[in-house]
């Protein structure tokens, strides 16, 4: 675990001298968990989106895409039920003054308990080699049994306290686990309350005809209110999609962990409108769809699992994560639920509009299901950064930080470099730049000896170096150095834009 932190800690210090991602408003000493993304950060952020939105909509002849405001009537969050649940139950310890999310609290708790067990499970299995049997150790040695009565015990009390809104119990739960504050290391709590994470503002330029409204939570709902809109202007039958990226802003009272959690970030989340009684259908369609995404992107599938949820959100009859092993753990990376007609009806009965499709197979009229796919992008790009990062140890002695970033998603395709600046090879080296910087990000670089310029670029994650020597002014050929194997290959200059493009184009669902 120690490795895990302080690779953590490698991994935003690089993200920040690397032009990744800055503190916000960070001259002012930032704005707590709000981030900017920086000249790399942008680039890598904007091609996960666009690789989403082809997977989504581009490949699905039956999902469209939409772009709603940021603002949106007040009714709609009374309508989803943001405005009366949709809240954190918090209690603060008085002498670090810190706001912890009770849950969390628990959560962790039980994590520790976890962590015990899987600690018993290794002892066992180095004491009893090849003959142990794990899954009979797990039902039968008292520590461990012991550990797992008392996980049970406590996920039957406080979950449904937490349920009932019983917040008297929830308090006396962590009480009487003695659960003690990570800060102050002392029991002295406050009451547990509800917090809600809307942010709220006022529209209208003068203050007595200002109404209250919130920015987005998430951008679920500006998909349902046009849905009809979407529907009937696209002739769309059921089963279709809509969907849409965009940001969303939450009052994190407990923000950590870098762009894990953040106030203000990003959604890329997709309505799949269908026949009621077909969601299990739908639902196990896109848990398998979302999943096949994350794998192509190359990273191994033992970084991701299903979690499934035991206790569901109002709105929910099936509800799943995709967690993602970060370097603090397996967290969430994206939520995949069946969300029944819920939220269509609600907005037809606080708007009075109905929502409802007209089946011509049928001749009947229905409020569709729906199943969600809700990913997070900051929290994609953050998974993606953390597998990138590697410290390599090279055969020279030498050591290099390489992000290796899947080439169609890295934020410069190719670097152009003279070998040095001069013998006409910087001119030699613009005109190959120029060939490719219409198709392909490039970045040109002729500052300081080669080898550090390829350090340089492999810290970015750039894939390709093309190099300009003195050779390349008798026979018209570069060489193209591959980031990952360092390998390096002597080409035609008019071999390369096809090269790349393989390369660096190819969708890596196929
Ligand atoms: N429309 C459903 C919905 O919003 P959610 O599980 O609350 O569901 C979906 O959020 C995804 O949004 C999460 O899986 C996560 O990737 C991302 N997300 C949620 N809160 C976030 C936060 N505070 N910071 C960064 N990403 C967040």
């Amino acid at each position: 675990m120690a490795n895990q932190e302080e690779l953590f800690r490698k991994i935003i210090s690089h993200a920040k001298e690397y032009g990744f991602i800055f503190q916000s408003s960070e001259i002012y000493d930032g704005l707590s968990a709000v981030y900017d993304y920086g000249q790399y950060g942008v680039e890598l952020k904007n091609n996960i989106r666009e690789y989403w939105w082809k997977n989504m909509v581009q490949f699905n002849e039956n999902i469209v895409g939409l772009d709603a405001a940021i603002f949106m009537h007040p009714t709609v969050w009374k309508a989803s039920s943001h405005v009366d649940a949709f809240s954190d139950p918090m209690l603060d310890n008085k002498d670090s003054r810190k706001r912890y999310r009770a849950d969390v609290l628990v959560e962790d708790y039980i994590a520790k308990i976890e962590d015990k067990i899987n600690k018993e499970v290794e002892k066992a299995r180095k004491r009893f080699g090849e003959t142990f049997d794990e899954k009979m150790y797990l039902e039968t040695n008292p520590r461990v049994v012991e550990y797992k009565t008392k996980i049970t015990e406590i996920k039957a009390r406080f979950f449904p306290a937490l349920d009932r809104n019983d917040l008297a119990e929830v308090k006396k739960v962590i009480e009487d686990l003695e659960i003690a504050c990570p800060v102050s290391g002392t029991r002295n709590w406050t009451d547990v309350r509800q917090f809600n994470l809307m942010f709220a503002t006022q529209m209208g330029s003068l203050s007595e005809d200002a109404s209250q409204i919130y920015l987005r939570p998430e951008t679920a709902q500006g998909i349902f209110v046009n849905f009809l809109n979407v529907m009937k202007t696209g002739r769309m039958k059921v089963p279709f999609g809509i969907a849409q990226t965009g940001k969303a802003f939450r009052n994190e009272i407990v923000a950590r962990q870098f762009i894990f959690r953040m106030r203000e970030f990003e959604q890329m989340e997709m309505q799949f409108f269908i026949k009621p009684g077909e969601e299990m259908k739908w639902y196990e369609h896109w848990k398998e769809k979302r999943m096949e995404w994350h794998l192509s992107l190359g990273i191994p599938a033992s970084r991701y699992r299903y979690h499934d949820h035991d206790k569901l959100a109002h709105y929910a009859n099936a509800a799943c994560d995709i967690e993602f092993e970060f370097p603090f753990g397996f967290k969430e990376l994206e939520g995949i639920h069946s969300r029944t007609d819920f939220d269509l009806n609600a907005h037809q009965q606080y708007s009075g509009k109905k929502l409802q499709y007209f089946d011509p197979e049928t001749n009947e009229s229905y409020v569709p299901y729906v199943v969600e796919t809700s990913i997070g992008l900051d929290r994609t790009f953050l998974a993606i950064l953390s597998f990138a990062y590697t410290e390599e140890k090279l055969d020279d002695g030498s050591e290099r930080v390489v992000l290796k970033i899947p080439p169609r998603i890295a934020p410069v395709k190719v670097a152009v470099l003279p070998l040095v600046k001069k013998d006409g090879l910087p001119e030699k080296a613009r005109e190959i730049f120029d060939i490719l910087k219409t198709d392909f990000y490039c970045q040109y670089d002729e500052k300081d000896a080669i080898g550090r310029r390829y350090r340089r670029q492999d810290a970015i994650g750039t894939p390709y170096c093309v190099t300009i020597d003195n050779i390349t002014l008798e026979d018209y050929t570069v060489t193209i150095r591959e980031r990952d194997s360092m390998k390096q290959e002597r080409v035609d200059i008019d071999a390369l834009h096809q090269l790349v493009s393989e390369k660096v184009r190819k969708n890596l669902m196929e």
